[in-house]
């Protein structure tokens, strides 16, 4: 059996745990929306359309925000297609997806479905095809209470409240030649500080995100960042970074530590950011808004063909997830968490039926992917101070990131509870924890769960949902000190004070 050490210091604060680490993703992207969030018709369906069951499961999973409607939609999405009277609403080609888009869910069903699940909506607009007019028209149209045309469209259309959407995305992935009017850094640098600027106009308290790379992996990584920030460091908040991992040439353990990945990923964009606000003698901190990451067997969406026809609402992107995906996400939910003195929002993309914890048969069942479990437990029991914590323990070789620790852990502290998660990312080895807890004062495991399966590739299923869930560890047998973790397995264990 492995062995390692770890001690939980209240005294190795980080920085709060943000609530916005929750985040997630809708994106009009095959059933995301459609058969997903929203299904006249359904069993559970309200009044407006909205699927009782996805509510219930978006709720259940602790979700805080949710970023709209793309993704790669967004930039090619005319907004105004969304809104006004259903049945005058325009058909479009989405050429991202190759779907078409039938425009029966637009932004006030989405900041009302979003209400209804108890979500703040975060907003992107579309810097692909459009620009500086048509970003500060949906915001006009959103935030302006009345009084003027695109508000009282609006409050025409049924909401009378501004949505008052506080947090705002500059475009999508702009960096990336697959998205529609992909630009180069200094073009997108130019028209996000335009918009931003345009956009402060209206409201100077908007939370504003800039594109930053689509992966760590991108050509221009690093670059995009220097130029971008360059341009708009004044005018912005965040800036954003994407990440999406899988296994691959079946190397399960260096997929299990793809978290080294966004570690790298963030630090490195930290340091950027730094740079340029010292380069421009400025004092502001830009942090980082993670809004897109998430395991997706993206080889696999890449050699699949694209459909024939433009069909509405195909099962795109819709990854069955198994316990070693589960594992891995437990690692990137680790690392957002270890960094949130910088990570000031992410979102798991997405959350319904594309590469999503929730998932949905059309008509029918809805139930609850594997990577749910560790999103809903961090969700929940994630709060007051993020703690660091190094553990002392084995490591092991990959061929993707060399030498990684075996274990890989963040707490965190409230007046209640101090709550580890830990993730063991050996594929054969059980490990036993020692706990170093003399900071805390007495304490007593309150809870410890595991969530592992003696197969690594485990699905949940419609009609076996439960084949993986978090179960009791009691490994402990009521000793706080020491406490057994077994091969590729999320835990979380909840000290409370005895
Ligand atoms: O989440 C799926 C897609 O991944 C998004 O549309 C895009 O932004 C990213 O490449």
């Amino acid at each position: 059996m492995l062995q390692a050490q770890l001690t939980i210091d209240p005294a190795h604060r980080v920085a709060p745990v943000r609530r916005r680490t929750f985040g997630t993703f809708v994106e009009h992207l095959g059933r995301c929306v459609y058969t997903g969030i929203y299904e006249p018709g359904h069993p559970t369906a309200d009044a407006e359309g909205f699927r009782g069951d996805v509510l219930a499961l978006t709720r259940e999973l602790g979700v805080t925000t949710v970023r709209y409607p793309g993704g790669n939609f967004v930039s090619g999405y005319r907004w105004e297609d969304g809104v006004g009277p259903r049945e005058r609403r325009p058909r479009r080609l989405d050429l991202a997806w190759h779907s078409t888009e039938t425009n029966e869910i637009g932004v006030d069903e989405f900041v009302r479905w979003s209400r209804l699940a108890g979500l703040e909506p975060m907003m992107a607009v579309n810097l692909g095809t459009r620009g500086v007019a048509e970003a500060v028209d949906l915001l006009e149209y959103c935030n302006i209470p009345s009084g003027t045309t695109l508000s009282d469209l609006r409050v025409a259309g049924g909401a009378k409240e501004p949505h008052d959407i506080r947090m705002w995305c500059l475009g999508n992935e702009m960096d990336g030649p697959w998205q529609i009017g992909h630009k180069t850094a200094h073009e997108y640098g130019r028209l996000a500080a335009e918009t931003a600027r345009a956009m402060r106009m209206v409201d100077p308290g908007l939370e504003l995100v800039a594109c930053g790379s689509s992966g760590s992996s991108m050509p221009t990584f690093g670059s995009w960042e220097t130029t971008v920030l360059e341009e708009t460091y004044d005018l912005v908040d965040h800036i954003s970074c994407h990440a999406y991992y899988e296994e691959k040439d079946g190397d399960l353990g260096g997929f299990l530590a793809c978290a080294t990945d966004m570690e790298h990923f963030i630090s490195t964009v930290v340091s950027i950011a730094d740079q340029v606000g010292a380069r421009l003698g400025s004092g502001k901190k830009i942090s980082v808004s993670f809004d897109e990451w998430n395991i997706w067997y993206l080889s696999r969406h890449q050699s699949a063909p694209p459909p024939p026809d433009w069909p509405v609402a195909p099962p795109l992107l819709e990854d069955h997830y198994h316990l070693a995906d589960a594992v891995a996400f437990g690692g990137l939910l680790v690392t957002l968490l270890r960094h949130s003195d910088r990570v000031a929002a992410a979102c798991l993309a997405q959350l319904v039926n594309v590469i999503a914890p929730i998932m949905t048969e059309p008509g029918g069942r809805a139930w609850r992917q594997t990577t749910f479990h560790p999103f809903a437990q961090a969700a929940r029991y994630a709060s007051g101070d993020v703690l660091l914590t190094e553990p002392v323990g084995p490591s092991y070789e990959t061929g993707e990131f060399g030498q990684v620790p075996v274990l890989h852990t963040v707490a965190t502290h409230d007046d209640r509870f101090t709550t580890v998660f830990a993730v063991n990312r050996s594929v054969t080895e059980p490990l036993e924890l020692e706990l170093d807890t003399r900071a805390l004062g007495a304490v007593r495991i309150a809870e410890a769960t595991t969530l592992t399966h003696e197969d690594v590739y485990a699905r949940n299923t419609a009609d076996d949902p439960e084949r993986v869930v978090p179960r009791p560890n009691t490994s402990h047998r009521g000793d706080p000190a020491r406490i057994v973790l077994p091969p590729v397995s999320w835990n979380v264990i909840r000290l409370a004070r005895s």
